[in-house]
């Protein structure tokens, strides 16, 4: 308690304030939430999700982890896609990255850090992706911002080609994905124009169809008279 009790004098205060200000805030937030936005963020303490777009608790689901990387088998992003979708029903989902990441800085270089690297890898694909963009910046620290967009991109992508997204287009739900950068220097957050709200906006590969009942069957019968 000693160690943390600037932390809890904060949290008097600062429900008191709210208290003061709508005296039935925290009464109703605890009977449901229903926030509109999943925002999937990095962990960078400067990046304050809520407090930047000025939302209030209940608004905004928020998911968070180093460099804001969107993986198709991690467990714990994908559950908090599935529940937001699906059960939260959120009309939007935003990729959020910022400009200067560490996490996006530590993956163009080759210094190892130990189990990190394994996540880092992750963007190292987006870097091996758009390697002949990236050259044509001589300037490192404009290299760096520029994967920094192209990572937010790539994990809007990811995020479409999940099963939870691509069921919710098909059953007719609206629900886009967004990708935005934030600037730590002035507190602005940039649009960067890439949104998705239907499976036909993905690349072919990636677009799922509803399997027909007996295609499996289909299939091992195709297999078995050729
Ligand atoms: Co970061």
């Amino acid at each position: 308690m000693k160690h943390l009790k600037k932390l809890y004098e904060n949290n008097i205060k600062w429900a008191d304030r709210i208290n003061q200000e709508k005296p039935t805030f925290f009464s109703d937030l605890s009977k449901q939430q229903s926030p509109d936005y999943l925002w999937i963020g990095c962990s960078d303490s400067r990046v304050a999700s809520e407090q930047l777009v000025g939302l209030q608790p209940g608004e905004l689901f928020v998911h968070r982890n180093i460099a804001n990387v969107v993986v198709p088998t991690d467990l714990n992003c994908l559950s908090v896609i599935q529940y937001a979708v699906e059960i939260l029903k959120v009309k939007h989902i935003i990729v959020c990255g910022h400009y200067g990441c560490g996490g996006v800085l530590a993956s163009m270089q080759s210094i190892e850090l130990g189990l990190i690297d394994n996540w880092l890898c992750h963007i190292k694909n987006v870097h091996q992706k758009y390697q002949h963009e990236l050259q044509e910046y001589s300037d490192e620290t404009e290299r760096l911002d520029r994967l920094c967009e192209l990572n937010v991109i790539e994990q809007v992508k990811n995020i479409c080609h999940t099963t939870m997204v691509q069921r919710a287009w098909r059953n007719n739900k609206e629900i886009s994905v967004h990708g935005c950068i934030y600037t730590l220097e002035t507190g602005i957050l940039k649009d960067l124009n890439v949104r998705y709200s239907q499976v036909q906006d993905l690349n072919a590969i990636f677009q799922l169809r509803k399997a027909k009942k007996n295609v499996y069957k289909s299939n091992i019968t195709v297999m078995e008279t050729s």
